[in-house]
């Protein structure tokens, strides 16, 4: 059943955003999801926030360009087995130049744009500010969105401590333009009220006294620097927000079975749905095969009556041998039911979504073969490891 839903989300969904806590495989799976999409037939866009080097070097994104880039088709389908129309372009968010690019957009005058870029307090935030990168990663969407090139576009988000900062960071922004040094400042140059002015004058000298008189000179300029900025921006930050509830949006949540994944996970799912948007697939990545149906208390119990077990003294050795494999074959079981366990937790979380499982694999994926093979392990059953109830009912 929920082989058929994730085939859904590359086949039908526009934008795919993949979240889930750092390490668990977010980078990777955008990147698969990207191929499989591209495999069906679609033109389809991944957008990489942090790619593992060596993946970053297949997907040709071994200069920062900021813009997308197709990649040779066979390079990923060498087989030539893609239904007609598919293509797969990769880019690498850069959060520096799409700020620039948002601020050149709606600056009025070039000499409105270059004030900002060249301030330096906007220099060091455009980068380094946090919840910066989310919100630039959701922009960037939105402009590929708008420019209308791709089919499908698979979004990686940024591998951040706070959970879903990238739902929040558009309403970060505007309550930054709300706030309320951020309007005293531009007060006096806007409607030149001399009171307001001065108070703001001595609440600045107050600051400068701990922070330096020139960071301070920079922030208000930087400030000013955006005055008649703030509707663009405004609009901007509702339309991002917009287009994550759109029909044709997915969001895929990644985890590993984990126990501290698997929390981070459910806590995304929650954060997912107080934004009344919901989770249309969970990927549980780096899963423990289970091997054989046997639980790993019988397994433990084997070992222990083949210990128990007399033997004559030729036979010690060989006794104890294969006691010892059956341990490791209870040890092996027990994590996988762990991990069927811990993921329970989250399952319920997902309701409909579809769920699909990778193996932890012997290699780093970071080829197309790699890929190819994660996206067949995705989009088959091969992945599944089984009946997760084993775990649950203990
Ligand atoms: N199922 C897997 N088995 C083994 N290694 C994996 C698996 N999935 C991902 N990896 C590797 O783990 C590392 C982290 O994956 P990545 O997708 O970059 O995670 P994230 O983006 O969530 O931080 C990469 O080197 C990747 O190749
Ligand atoms: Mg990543």
């Amino acid at each position: 059943m929920s082989i058929r839903e994730l085939a859904e989300v590359v086949e039908q969904g526009h934008v795919v955003v993949c979240c889930g806590s750092g390490g668990v495989g977010k980078t990777t799976s955008a990147a698969v999801l990207a191929m499989e999409g591209a495999r069906r037939g679609r033109r389809a866009l991944v957008v990489t926030i942090d790619p593992a080097k060596r993946l970053a070097s297949a997907l040709g994104l071994d200069e920062l360009s900021n813009e997308p880039r197709e990649i040779a088709t066979d390079r990923w389908d060498p087989k030539g087995e893609r239904r007609s129309g598919g293509a797969l372009s990769a880019m690498m968010l850069d959060t520096k130049s799409t700020f620039d690019g948002l601020v050149t957009r709606y600056a009025s005058s070039p000499e409105q744009t270059r004030r900002i870029l060249e301030n330096s307090f906007y220099r060091n935030i455009s980068s380094a500010l946090s919840g910066t990168q989310e919100y630039m990663a959701m922009e960037k969407l939105h402009e590929l969105h708008e420019e209308g090139g791709f089919d499908l576009i698979v979004v990686d988000t940024p591998p951040s401590r706070h959970a879903l900062d990238f739902l929040d960071a558009p309403q970060r922004l505007l309550r930054l333009l709300d706030n309320r040094i951020f309007r005293l400042l531009m007060v006096p140059t806007r409607t030149g009220l001399r009171i307001a002015g001065a108070a703001v004058q001595a609440f600045l000298r107050t600051i400068s006294r701990v922070v330096g008189s020139e960071v301070v000179n920079d922030i208000v300029a930087f400030f000013r620097a955006f005055e008649g900025m703030e509707e663009g921006f405004r609009e901007r930050a509702k339309k991002v927000v917009q287009l994550l509830g759109e029909p044709e949006t997915r969001f895929v949540l990644i985890t590993s079975p984990r126990r501290d994944a698997v929390e981070e996970a459910r806590f995304f799912a929650e954060k997912i749905g107080d934004h009344h948007l919901a989770v249309d697939a969970l990927i549980v990545n780096r899963v423990h095969p289970r091997f054989g149906t046997e639980h790993s208390s019988g397994l433990r119990a084997r070992a222990q009556s083949l210990r128990d077990l007399r033997v004559g003294k030729e036979a010690v050795e060989a006794r104890e041998r294969l006691a010892a494999r059956y341990e490791n074959l209870a040890d092996f079981n027990e994590i996988a039911e762990l991990e069927r366990s811990h993921l329970e937790t989250v399952r319920v979380r997902v309701g409909s979504a579809a769920i699909a499982y990778v193996p932890y694999l012997a290699h780093d994926v970071y080829d197309f073969d790699a890929l190819a093979a994660v996206g067949q392990l995705l989009f088959s059953s091969a992945g599944d490891p089984g009946p997760l109830e084993a775990g649950a009912d203990e």
